[in-house]
């Protein structure tokens, strides 16, 4: 199965391209950067990751560049998993238009652009693909300093169950994964306290492990799951 990942030089996507390539999957990885790591899988499986420097902030080339001349209309897709995000956080007294505008766009136009060829891809080779979105528990939850974030997130939530409606009766199926914290670069500006503080409000009292998101995550894309559309799957240690 062939699988469209974004974000993949580091954090949860990293760790999702380890996951998929392990369990046989092919990997079409986008990035802007190429980090060590990221270098490192793709010398261990050469023949079944392709990696794409690609910035999502340019929307307008993402046909052209990421599925004619990169993947190829030949290649069929049964997955895409909108997984590149960065993170403005501030009060929103401090909104600055500029970095919203950005956040915006690699959050939710790139996403949105994304699914639409990866769909039509799927439509010209038949395939009942799989998409899967990377949400955040703030968006259920609030957190001081996260309402622009959480509002790419929530957006991409109420995208996500309309496409699913939209696709379902030919098979396409669109899910939102929703992560609670864990510990990436995304997350590395936060205080031991501001972390003590999340985690003491969910059941587990701990943060998320990037396993149990990668691997659900792979639950979403594969036929395991072919009964499930439309959903958000909380993985988030039980915020509740
Ligand atoms: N960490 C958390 O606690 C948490 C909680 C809930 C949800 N999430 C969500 O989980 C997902 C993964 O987050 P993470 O924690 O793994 O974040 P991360 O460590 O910051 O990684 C983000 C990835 O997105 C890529 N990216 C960012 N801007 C891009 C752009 N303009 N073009 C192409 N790629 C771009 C980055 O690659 P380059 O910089 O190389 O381009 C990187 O590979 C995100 O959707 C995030 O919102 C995270």
């Amino acid at each position: 199965m062939n699988i469209v990942i974004t974000g993949v030089s580091k954090g949860l996507g990293l760790y999702l391209c380890k996951i998929l390539l392990e369990k046989s999957y092919n990997v079409f990885g986008i990035s802007r950067s190429k980090t060590i790591e990221l270098e490192d899988l793709m010398s261990m499986y050469p023949d079944s990751f392709k990696w794409l420097n690609y910035n999502l902030n340019n929307t307008d080339n993402i046909r052209q560049d990421i599925f004619k001349n990169w993947i190829g209309f030949d290649i069929p897709i049964h997955g895409l998993v909108n997984n590149a995000a960065t993170a403005y956080d501030d009060i929103i007294t401090n909104l600055d238009i500029d970095s919203l505008e950005q956040m915006f766009t690699v959050n939710v136009f790139a996403s949105m652009i994304l699914t639409k060829f990866a769909i039509r891809h799927m439509l010209l080779h038949n395939i009942k693909g799989s998409i899967v979105h990377i949400s955040s528990i703030s968006v259920h939850t609030g957190y001081k300093g996260l309402s622009m974030y959480a509002a790419t997130k929530g957006a991409l939530e109420a995208f996500s169950k309309n496409v699913a409606r939209e696709w379902g009766e030919i098979g396409i199926r669109s899910n939102c994964l929703v992560a609670g914290f864990m510990e990436t670069e995304m997350s590395s500006t936060l205080t031991n306290e501001q972390k003590n503080r999340i985690y003491n409000r969910t059941a587990l009292k701990k943060s998320v492990e990037i396993n149990s998101v990668a691997e659900t995550i792979e639950f979403l894309i594969s036929q395991k799951s072919n009964s499930i559309t439309g959903q958000n799957i909380n993985v988030d240690s039980g915020t509740i």
